[in-house]
């Protein structure tokens, strides 16, 4: 009886959702087992350190906001490291062993994280663009690059290795939310924190910034 009534409310429920793919994508969301790695709830101000720590995995409850579209689906048929280092360690190395998924699971992921946005990000802000002033910011003014590998001269790929890779982040990343996670270090932190450049940048030179993050992509 119970069970009826679960399978008749669930039915109610996915026939409510906005998208079913998205409701598709939720359960194979947790099928795949996602849910032991990954929050899909926000935000993280609200969680301690132990929390996240309990997930071995970054917190996905902006990932509508954080990632294009495509570059999710293509990661999730076939991931590459990101983290030249494992999640949260300074030491060991990504083992790049993520799960994959595959057909239709792909598309209804996809479909699933890009419903998870935040107001926190604003449209509209970046354009990206070679920008020089971005691009001193990152190479001399701040450390960015100290921390974070980029395609340098002879497209060689230079940087450090502490923080997530961003070469080719303008395929990756929406340039909007750059900004805002340069903007509110505390909404978006994760355990394994990078600076805080507030107060540091003004709100100008993180555009500047964040435009030519925006712009690391393959050269044509
Ligand atoms: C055993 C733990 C684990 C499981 C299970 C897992 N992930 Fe992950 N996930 C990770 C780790 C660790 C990373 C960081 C990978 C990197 O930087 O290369 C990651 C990264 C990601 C990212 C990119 C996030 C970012 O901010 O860089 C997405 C999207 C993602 N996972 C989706 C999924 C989906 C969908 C599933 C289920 C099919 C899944 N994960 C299952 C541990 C896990
Ligand atoms: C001391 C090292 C360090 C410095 C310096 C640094 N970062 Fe980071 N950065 C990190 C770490 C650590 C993370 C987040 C770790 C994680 O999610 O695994 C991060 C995350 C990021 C992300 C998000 C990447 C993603 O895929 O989630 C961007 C974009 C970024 N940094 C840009 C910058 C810019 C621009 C600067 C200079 C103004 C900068 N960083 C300076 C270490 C650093």
């Amino acid at each position: 009886m119970k069970h009826m009534l679960t399978a008749v409310l669930s039915a109610a429920f996915l026939a409510a959702a906005a998208s079913p793919g998205s409701a598709a994508g939720g359960d194979v969301f947790e099928a795949k087992g996602c849910v032991a790695c990954h929050y899909t709830d926000g935000p993280a101000r609200e969680k301690t350190i132990d929390d996240q720590l309990a997930k071995k995995g970054p917190e996905l409850w902006y990932a509508g906001s954080k990632f294009q579209k495509d570059w999710l689906a293509g990661w999730l048929a076939d991931p590459k490291p990101i983290r030249p280092m494992k999640f949260n360690s300074l030491t060991e190395e990504n083992p790049g062993d993520h799960p994959k998924l595959d057909g239709a699971d792909v598309a209804a992921v996809t479909d699933f994280l890009m419903t998870l946005t935040t107001d926190e990000v604003e449209a509209g802000k970046v354009k990206p663009k070679k920008n020089p002033k971005g691009r001193q910011i990152f190479i001399k003014k701040m450390p960015c690059s100290g921390c974070h590998q980029y395609v340098g001269r002879k497209k060689k790929i230079s940087g450090g290795r502490s923080g997530p890779s961003l070469v080719e982040a303008g395929l990756r990343l929406n340039p909007d939310w750059i900004l805002a996670y340069l903007q509110k270090p505390k909404v978006f932190k994760p355990v394994k924190m990078m600076p805080v450049f507030t107060g540091l940048l003004s709100d100008k030179d993180m555009t500047n910034v964040a435009r030519h993050v925006a712009s690391f992509k393959p050269k044509k």
